[in-house]
């Protein structure tokens, strides 16, 4: 069974052919970066532009890569949420005229759930394990029981990991994707140069959850001590050990919620995933077995979501032509009243 997946819940414009949940035939990533990097940031209006102008042929080039003519395709899965409202809404009415037009069912696919199923594409991997996805939207550590069942344990209590980096990159002019830029430039520095603060969050039911807008902030105003400009030296240290501590934080609430939850496998996914100090640390913990997907499984891609998409199939999930996009799942953020 092929399925054409469709990505564009953010500044990536995907178009992927997968067979059976599981044989990539293309994967098709047309990043929109070089657009949104004079912002330091992904600006909303130009990426749902950008998906318009780019998601037909790209589309046409995923089916060209992999030798499947369109009618030849089973099913459409597309991202529906959550995103950019308007560049779910650019993939998600494509997907829906053109399924429509083919005659063929379409699935609505939850681009967290895609994320964690990443690393499916690669390897057998067996339920349950503990899922830490991480990307510039969100941080979230689950149990997750099945390619559709997952019991949040813990989110970010504000920021994101990865939007943490974005920022702390835009204020020192590092460069964007701010978690790229950060990554390389900490090879460079020393990571015990600065102790940032780590917050401790440790209150019953929301003790895995964790918070970044406290070491982001701290880390920018850093900056202050500079007033006659940061050296190379000094920013590259301040890189290693911004990456370092948001790093930890994450590491060590993901250990605490494997271990209490009796999980001996870790499966990682979302952009943050591809961090190099992540990928050690979690490495070198004994008597895990952590798994990543490769980097380009890591950062946003429609593999992910056609692989997914072909499980929902199986289980019948097909969608209606109603379906509509959601910016936010409210479960995948906690929010304080
Ligand atoms: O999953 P993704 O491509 O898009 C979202 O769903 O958000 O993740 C993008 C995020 C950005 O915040 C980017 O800075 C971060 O992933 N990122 C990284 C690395 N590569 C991408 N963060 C840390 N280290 C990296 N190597
Ligand atoms: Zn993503």
């Amino acid at each position: 069974m092929r399925i054409l997946g469709i990505e564009s819940s953010c500044d990536e414009c995907s178009a992927a052919v997968v067979e059976d949940g599981r044989r990539i035939l293309s994967n098709i990533v047309l990043s929109q970066v070089d657009f949104h990097k004079p912002f330091y940031g992904v600006v909303p209006e130009i990426a749902s532009r950008k998906h318009i102008e780019w998601i037909g042929p790209v589309v046409q080039q995923a089916l060209s890569e992999a030798g499947v003519a369109v009618d030849d395709i089973d099913v459409v899965a597309v991202t529906f949420r959550p995103g950019l409202i308007g560049s779910l809404l650019v993939g998600l009415s494509f997907a829906k005229g053109l399924a429509w037009a083919l005659g063929k069912p379409l699935i609505g696919v939850d681009h967290i759930l895609a994320h964690l199923y990443a690393p499916h594409l690669e390897r057998e991997i067996r339920y349950p394990y503990l899922g830490v996805l991480v990307s510039g939207g969100h941080t979230i550590i689950a149990r997750v029981d099945r390619h559709d069942r997952m019991q949040v344990l813990g989110t970010t209590i504000d920021d994101a990991c990865g939007e943490a980096f974005d920022k702390v990159a835009k204020y020192y002019g590092i460069g964007f994707p701010g978690g790229v830029a950060i990554d390389k430039l900490s090879q460079t520095g020393n990571s015990r140069a600065f102790r940032f603060p780590r917050p401790v969050l440790n209150k019953g039911e929301a003790f895995y959850d964790v918070s970044y807008s406290g070491l982001k902030t701290a880390v920018i105003h850093q900056i202050d001590q500079f007033w006659d400009g940061v050296s190379e030296k000094n920013l590259a240290n301040i890189a290693a050990s911004f990456q370092r501590t948001a790093v930890d934080i994450l590491v060590d609430k993901a250990l605490a919620a494997a271990r209490d939850s009796d999980l001996s496998r870790i499966v990682a996914g979302g952009g943050v995933a591809a961090n190099s100090y992540l990928r050690r640390r979690l490495a070198s913990e004994e008597g895990l077995e952590v798994i990543f997907p490769s980097l380009a499984l890591c950062t946003d891609n429609a593999a992910m979501v056609a692989g997914l998409g072909y499980h929902l199939f199986c289980d019948g999930a097909v969608s209606d032509f109603s379906l509509n996009a959601e910016a936010r799942v409210p479960v995948f953020k906690r929010s304080y009243p």
